[in-house]
């Protein structure tokens, strides 16, 4: 159910903001800044997926990747949408989202490509899964628009992840699948520590500014402390291990 009335923050109990000409400037920058940064992530997940859609090993991953690349295709179209609603500003700055490359993206997780099918299988059990918890982070937010968007787009990054945490547990578990526990843990040793990056740094302002106005609902670190224990639980469950989540960051 989404609610009408802003949920926390500083506008709590008040009705929902529903289009860009309700909104206090310092709130419109803001939203902004985060739609395009949310629309960068997944046409740049785009990008990277694509090569993949007939290079994957069984027909069943080659369909899955399918359905995925349509998902964050449509995860795009829908934050662009929203984009477009703030006039030409924010028409411009979805010129600027179809014209950014690999490596000219926002956060380093999307700039890297896939190397491997393990690559894409790793990819999908972490940053999706952090994909997750921002969408979870905006449910109920106090943008209606923005509030209404989240259910469906977080049913489908359910799929992305339990696609790709099953394929990693496969990697471990079945001779006849491809590859082996030793090529699927060090995937996970490679995408870990920048799915965590994804976060943001702890203590940030932007990330209290994002929960005064009603837009997420917990800090950085808050939600990092969370996932940690959702991916500790994953990774135990595929046979593999937790790497040390210090090691080889960049955003603290
Ligand atoms: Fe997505
Ligand atoms: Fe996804």
């Amino acid at each position: 159910m989404i609610t009408r009335e802003v949920q926390w923050g500083q506008y709590e109990g008040v009705r929902k903001f529903e289009s860009p000409q309700e909104l206090p400037e310092e709130y419109a920058k803001f939203l902004k800044r985060l739609l395009f940064v949310q629309a960068d992530t997944e046409f740049a997940s785009v990008q990277q997926h694509r090569p993949w859609l007939d290079k994957s090993p069984t027909l069943e991953d080659r369909w899955t990747e399918a359905r995925i690349l349509a998902d964050e295709m449509r995860h795009g179209y829908q934050i662009c949408k929203l984009l477009e609603d703030f006039g030409p500003e924010g028409k411009e700055m979805v010129q600027k989202l179809l014209n950014m490359h690999m490596g000219e993206h926002k956060l380093d997780s999307f700039n890297m490509e896939f190397e491997t099918w393990e690559d894409v299988l790793a990819f999908t059990a972490l940053v999706d899964r952090v994909g997750i918890f921002q969408l979870r982070s905006f449910q109920e937010c106090s943008y209606g628009p923005l509030a209404r968007a989240i259910p469906l787009m977080l049913a489908e990054e359910q799929l992305h992840i339990g696609f790709g945490a099953n394929g990693l547990k496969r990697m471990v578990n079945d001779p006849n699948y491809y590859g082996d526990r030793e090529l699927a843990q060090k995937a996970v040793n490679k995408w870990f520590p920048r799915a965590l990056d994804m976060f943001g740094h702890s203590g940030s302002e932007g990330s209290e500014l994002a929960v005064r106005l009603g837009i997420k609902r917990w800090r950085n670190e808050e939600a990092r402390e969370e996932y940690l224990k959702d991916v500790k639980r994953m990774l135990e469950g595929a046979g593999l291990e937790m790497p040390d989540p210090l090691k080889d960051r960049r955003i603290l």
